[in-house]
């Protein structure tokens, strides 16, 4: 393990017994930090929805984050003053962590660990980055799901055939990660090539990789991270 190394901490003993969400407490966030936060949340709704410990009751969660945040993320960066937006956001983002609170996440958040440890990345941004490349790898485990995922987001998937279906599903993120003011890549971040092998050997030990719907090996991880540079 390398000593530049983010450790993500997962145990029932830290999750919190109560929350308060107070969307004013948002409003004094810059565009480009609520988008890299809202992305993140979404990320969590994805993750938690096909994370191999989903549950009927995570699921409904995790698909009300996906809604309402892809309902209002859009909406709030454009109008950042807009308490309602604001707390339609914010509900989006605790949707997502009652639901991922019980599923745990996935490789966009172990490969984001270890950007955030040895490159001192933000982790939205680096979220964001992951996101559409690390469904691309995940989806032949779990179609129906991001399927679900993508109605959940607004998209019209009626009639399509299922490799319609997919491209439909990844485009749909891809679009929102740049609308939302996300368009850099991973070599754009500073991210080369000679640092592929480390960040996925890290990613392959992330706790979060144990519930990710497939199961890498290193290799799998090295082009996921090649896609996004
Ligand atoms: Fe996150």
């Amino acid at each position: 393990m390398n000593r530049l190394c983010k450790i993500a901490i997962i145990s029932k003993t830290v999750v919190p017994d109560v929350a308060i969400i107070d969307p004013i407490t948002t409003t004094t966030m810059d565009s480009y930090l609520t988008a890299c936060t809202g992305m993140d949340a979404l990320v969590h709704a994805v993750e938690a929805y096909v994370s191999s410990a989903n549950s009927p009751l995570t699921d409904l969660h995790a698909l009300e984050a996906v809604r309402l945040l892809s309902d209002n993320l859009l909406k709030a960066i454009a109008a950042p003053d807009d308490i309602e937006l604001r707390d339609l956001v914010m509900r989006g983002s605790m949707s997502a962590g009652l639901a991922f609170s019980n599923t745990s996440l996935g490789a966009v958040h172990a490969m984001a660990h270890s950007l955030g440890g040895l490159l001192d990345l933000p982790h939205g941004e680096c979220n964001s980055i992951l996101l559409e490349h690390v469904m691309a790898y995940n989806f032949t485990k779990e179609p129906e799901r991001f399927g679900s995922i993508g109605r959940a987001m607004g998209l019209e998937l009626k009639g399509l055939t299922a490799i319609e279906e997919r491209q439909a599903v990844l485009g749909g993120i891809a679009e929102m990660k740049v609308a939302a003011g996300i368009s850099c890549s991973l070599g754009e971040r500073g991210v080369k090539t000679a640092d592929v092998p480390q960040l996925a050997a890290n990613a392959i030990a992330d706790p979060c990789m144990v519930t990710n719907p497939r199961k890498p090996v290193q290799r799998d991880i090295e082009v996921i991270y090649e896609e996004a540079l």
